[in-house]
């Protein structure tokens, strides 16, 4: 008996016969006309379809960031889809350069009501379309190829002669071949030259769109390109028509097959915003736009507020951005990791000092592009958790307080902030940060506080200073007096005879916060304790010695709690 063989579950797509490719060489160098469907596709995929009104607010945010082209709806689908359009015409809402589109099916009753949606309107894009496969020829229509001709060869002559009798529109035509990808090529050639002939007015000005869908992502984006460029190369009337892209996201690689479409030949993307559509969405079409713009290509697109966008767009589909999203989520220009935050804030300083240095604006470490130019602010880069290194730590406080923690410190603090996130297990806030590192460095608990400070130049020897202390030790109010050669010497002398341990002050740095006259002074003291370890206290004050003293004081403080009093 012969062996069954039995048949794979899955295989490879069919290559495109193409040996002499050509997009493989190309550069993308100027940026698609795009087609927003966010009403339309990206409405039917949401679990809570837009109301009228959301719509409406979705439209005007699609008109703000600069598409014109836009598909509003499926009038012949719902009551909302054709009322919507007829709301936007007859209350005049579409911008003058702006180009609504309504889909319909191939189907006469269909295209009947869309057209009559579209009465009265200066400017529109009628959208036909119909499934060219054979899988859905087979198990959904029921059908043959030249079946299917016939009527997408009727409905075309049906929307042309409907739009004859709207003298007053600008009536225009796109096609779509629905499962493009799965589709047989020739087939689709023939389907499109005969869709060219039945419209008959196609033009370089008034061109003809064909937006060949990728519907379902089944095949990789190099054979996508392929595809295209086989269709561009094989078009009879190139110049009269628009060759269009339309990728949805079921393999993860929609953004690659836009792109590589682009080299192959395309003109058009139809995509969405943050990727909505059915099942894994539709092309991002923030990411699209936005990976031009990097490349100094301009888009007609503002995503300058794209904050702003992204919260809209959020609230109005009820669906989260994802946090890693290409630069709409929440962490695509946070750095996390030490070496990420201190290679950005250098980048960042030396590229202000030498902006040509690179032959181009922005080239800065770990980051593409400027979050400034999306909206986005510099403060949100540094992100602190367990994993942030110093700089990141020092950069979060010198930019939300303006201090500047001095080199040496840094590690110090580190630790401390890296001790409360391990506690908390998770990321913590600037602000967090900050009560942390005041907490410990400037007011940490400890057994004194400081109630006064008097130094006082000698009557004849104005070099040495006699010092005056008050304060409470463990509880206890205590007057100290001690000379030095200057208040801080002798303040410290005045300190050692509360606590004999054998500290030392290394070197200290005074900055000034603010200016005029409420600015006041910060002191950062090291003390070299006992056991050779070195430990900070900051102080702030209006005034510089008083502000060192605290200084010393908090770091005695911190030596007493953590006991660094033995060698
Ligand atoms: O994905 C698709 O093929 C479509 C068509 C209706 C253009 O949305
Ligand atoms: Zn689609």
């Amino acid at each position: 008996m012969a062996p069954k063989i039995a048949t794979p579950k899955y295989s490879s797509p069919k290559p495109i016969e193409l040996p002499d490719r050509k997009w493989p060489n190309n550069t993308i160098t100027t940026s698609p006309q795009w087609c927003s469907v966010d009403l339309r596709d990206g409405n039917q995929a949401l679990p809570n379809p837009l109301t009228p009104d959301q719509k409406l607010r979705y439209f005007n945010l699609l008109c703000d960031i600069g598409f014109k082209h836009i598909e509003v709806a499926f009038p012949s689908a719902s009551a909302d889809d054709f009322n919507f359009t007829r709301r936007l015409i007859e209350q005049k809402l579409i911008p003058d350069d702006v180009f609504i589109m309504g889909l319909t099916q191939c189907r006469s009753h269909l295209i009947e009501k869309t057209m009559e949606s579209l009465q009265g309107i200066d400017r529109a894009i009628v959208h036909a379309y119909y499934a060219s496969s054979d899988l859905h020829l087979q198990q959904v229509f029921s059908m043959d190829r030249p079946a299917l001709l016939k009527m997408i060869v009727e409905s075309i002559a049906q929307i042309r002669d409907l739009a004859a009798k709207m003298p007053q529109s600008d009536i225009r035509l796109e096609f779509s071949l629905e499962e493009f990808t799965d589709s047989d090529l020739s087939f689709c050639l023939e389907a499109c030259e005969a869709v060219f002939e039945t419209w008959g007015q196609a033009s370089p000005e008034k061109p003809l769109i064909f937006n060949l869908p990728a519907t379902v992502e089944r095949r990789p984006p190099n054979q996508y390109a392929d595809m295209i460029e086989w269709f561009c190369r094989n078009f009879s009337q190139r110049d009269r028509i628009i060759v269009s892209v339309h990728s949805h996201n079921d393999q993860g690689m929609a953004i690659a097959a836009t792109e590589l479409a682009f080299l192959a030949g395309a003109q058009r993307v139809e995509g969405t915003l943050f990727g909505h559509g059915e099942r894994t969405g539709n092309v991002d079409l923030v990411v699209v736009a936005n990976n031009l713009y990097s490349r100094g290509i301009e888009t007609g697109l503002d995503f300058s507020n794209l904050e702003h966008i992204a919260n809209t767009v959020e609230e109005l589909t009820q669906i989260p951005i994802y946090s890693r999203q290409p630069y709409s989520g929440e962490y695509v220009f946070t750095a996390f990791s030490g070496s990420h935050q201190d290679a950005i804030a250098k980048g960042i300083k030396k590229l202000n000092q030498a902006p040509d240095k690179f032959g181009m604006g922005w080239k800065v470490p770990y980051l593409h592009i400027d979050p400034a130019d999306l909206g986005r602010k510099y403060e949100s880069l540094i992100r602190i958790n367990s994993q942030s290194g110093k700089g990141g730590v020092a950069s979060v406080i010198e930019q939300s307080h303006g201090l500047t923690l001095p080199k040496a410190m840094q590690a110090e603090v580190r630790n401390c902030i890296q001790e409360l996130s391990d506690r908390v297990a998770r990321e913590v806030s600037t602000d967090e940060v900050y009560q942390a590192f005041e907490n410990e460095f400037v007011n940490p608990q400890g057994p004194y506080e400081l109630k006064g400070y008097w130094p006082r130049p000698d009557d004849n020897d104005p070099t040495q200073i006699h010092g005056e202390i008050k304060i409470v030790v463990n509880g206890q109010p205590v007057n100290v007096v001690a000379d030095g050669n200057g208040p801080i010497s002798a303040f410290v002398h005045g300190m050692k005879k509360i606590n004999n341990s054998d500290f030392t002050i290394e070197d200290y740095e005074e900055q000034s916060i603010g200016k005029g006259a409420d600015a006041k002074a910060i002191a950062y003291v090291p003390l070299r304790l006992p056991d050779d370890v070195v430990m900070f206290g900051v102080g702030i004050d209006t005034n510089i010695v008083q502000a060192a003293v605290r200084a010393i004081v908090a770091a005695m403080n911190r030596m007493m709690r953590q006991d660094h009093t033995k060698k």
